[in-house]
């Protein structure tokens, strides 16, 4: 019989790999995995909610029936809360910091930002979506966790990770030593290693990025297009062009395939629409260990100071040759301004 190794086993055989207060952050995963588990149960009934009649309405136990991302967040939280290690969380959901209670944090030393329900527009109808986090080590001491805490650049990262819930649910995570994913069995409950040591093909076949949005792009992303779609047998050219419009999903597809994931700046959005602590930095920080390359067209996410918690990016992610050609067309063609 092969040897099954869960999640659980897994961040215990590599505390080696942590620097320090291995046990700690041993804990913080474990908590981010029971957190996804519940998520992931809600996910895979939220058509029965419907099916029910509960949604926006009153459910049997006499709670209001939460949106998906709201029920997430506060799983997420809840879960980080009880388990201690965590001083504060950064959300998308939240506005502001959310501080954990003291009593139970006083000797907490991470910081966690976390997009809880990444894809919220495919929640209705089917689509994969997915868990975004990062964990950071707190910079002051004692006292609430400030907004400066959290202003550290992406190579700062101990941890990172997402959770996909598609035909099947993974959790992929890295402390900077590779990546690995785990499937979840239903049948026992548990996260299994079955992708070890991901690595991602330095090319790819596919571009993934809302097209919808052309008129608005930069000149250098509208080159990158054109590039990807022109006929050339040596580098297989045209690629397929696949957007889920799940990042998770979007960069776990091309992660494990090669391809290259764009969400640029537009005329709507001058700073693109994703968010640098709670989407970017953790892929970035997942796509480098697995052997691609995160940029904003200019420069490497990692290396971003962040002035701001919600603070947003352009993004160019996957393949490592494919982004170092759109990071060619972005000079080229494009103003750093305009990004
Ligand atoms: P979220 O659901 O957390 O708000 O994130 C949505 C993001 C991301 O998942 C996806 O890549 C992108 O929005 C899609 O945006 P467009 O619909 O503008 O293409
Ligand atoms: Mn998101
Ligand atoms: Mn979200």
């Amino acid at each position: 019989m092969n040897k099954v190794t869960t999640l659980g086993q897994f961040i215990i055989e590599r505390q080696s790999d942590f620097p320090y207060a291995k046990g700690e952050l041993s804990r913080l995963l474990r908590d981010i995995g029971i957190a996804a588990k519940i998520v992931n149960r809600e996910v895979n009934k939220a058509g029965l909610v419907d099916i029910l009649g509960e949604h926006g309405s009153i459910n049997i136990q006499g709670e209001t029936v939460k949106k998906l991302d709201v029920y997430a967040n506060e799983q997420f939280i809840a879960a980080l809360s009880a388990g201690g290690e965590t001083c504060a969380v950064a959300s998308e959901e939240n506005e502001e910091l959310v501080q954990i209670d003291t009593a139970v944090s006083k000797n907490a030393k991470y910081i966690v930002c976390v997009d809880p329900l990444d894809g919220s527009s495919n929640i209705d109808v089917n689509v994969a979506i997915g868990t975004i986090f990062s964990i950071y080590r707190r910079t002051s001491f004692g006292g609430t966790v400030e907004e400066k805490d959290y202003l550290q650049r992406g190579t700062e990262q101990v941890a990172a990770g997402y959770i996909i819930y598609g035909s099947s649910t993974m959790l992929v995570y890295t402390t900077g030593k590779g990546v690995n994913g785990f499937t979840l069995d239903p049948s026992i409950g548990e996260f299994c290693l079955s992708h070890p040591n991901m690595k991602c093909p330095k090319s790819g076949k596919i571009y993934s990025i809302n097209e919808g949005n052309y008129v608005h792009f930069p000149d250098g992303v509208k080159q990158f297009i054109k590039y990807c779609q022109v006929e050339d047998s040596a580098s297989s050219r045209p690629y397929s062009s696949r957007y889920i419009g799940s990042l998770v999903a979007d960069f776990h597809r091309n992660l494990l395939k090669g391809g290259i994931f764009v969400y640029p700046s537009t005329l709507k959005s001058p700073k693109g629409k994703l968010r640098l602590l709670y989407e970017c930095n953790p892929l970035a920080f997942i796509i480098e260990q697995a052997g691609g390359k995160a940029s904003d067209g200019f420069r490497r996410i990692l290396d971003v100071q962040p002035s701001s918690l919600h603070q947003r990016t352009p993004l160019f992610i996957g393949s490592a040759d494919m982004v170092t050609v759109a990071e060619e067309y972005m000079m080229r063609y494009s103003s750093v301004e305009a990004s």
